[in-house]
């Protein structure tokens, strides 16, 4: 299967350390868009929504779509909000197949514990309030997957070993 493997989901639920380690197993790139927005952009995520606010970075995370989604091979962990753009989405869709990774909110809430990492998140002391109506909001832009796993109480090794046997790769 040449098609790339796309991981969407919210914040926490494990994109970047499971792509990561699909990538190595099935011998293929791995691209982190919210990465390669920060190297495009030679800052952090962080600074981005500091300095030009949330509209510029989505307008960041669409180059970024355009340009990995013309790629083959890949594995691809998209951010949290990725998804809740439609060209993403489409652009997404035609490159590959998608996969979802849900997580409970509390999960999500222990998950994202540190700060300075996501603005959507930080300074924020209804972060858990925060999280199950960003969740309720996405939930249908999150539905469009191909495949979905919970990930609430497996480990990256079990869910790798999940979508290998469920895409049969
Ligand atoms: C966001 C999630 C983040 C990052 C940005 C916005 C979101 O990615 O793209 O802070 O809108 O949910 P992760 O899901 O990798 O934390």
């Amino acid at each position: 299967m040449k098609d790339n493997l796309i991981l969407i989901g919210f914040m926490g639920t494990g994109k970047t350390s499971l792509g990561k380690l699909l990538a190595n197993r099935l011998g293929r790139g791995f691209v982190d868009l919210d990465q390669k927005i920060e190297r495009d952009a030679g800052m952090s995520i962080l600074k981005i929504f500091e300095l030009h606010g949330e509209k510029y970075f989505r307008e960041l995370e669409k180059k970024a779509v355009r340009e990995v989604s013309e790629r083959k091979n890949l594995v691809i962990a998209t951010g949290g909000g990725t998804v809740k753009d439609a060209e993403n989405v489409r652009l997404l869709k035609n490159s590959g197949v998608i996969i979802c990774l849900t997580t409970e909110p509390e999960e999500i809430f222990r998950r994202t514990e540190r700060r300075g990492e996501r603005p959507l998140l930080d300074k924020n002391d209804q972060r858990l309030e925060t999280i199950k109506k960003l969740l309720a909001e996405r939930e249908i832009f999150y539905s469009q997957a191909d495949y979905t796993i919970d990930t609430t109480n497996w480990s990256p090794l079990q869910i790798m070993n999940d979508i290998c046997e469920h895409f049969k790769i």
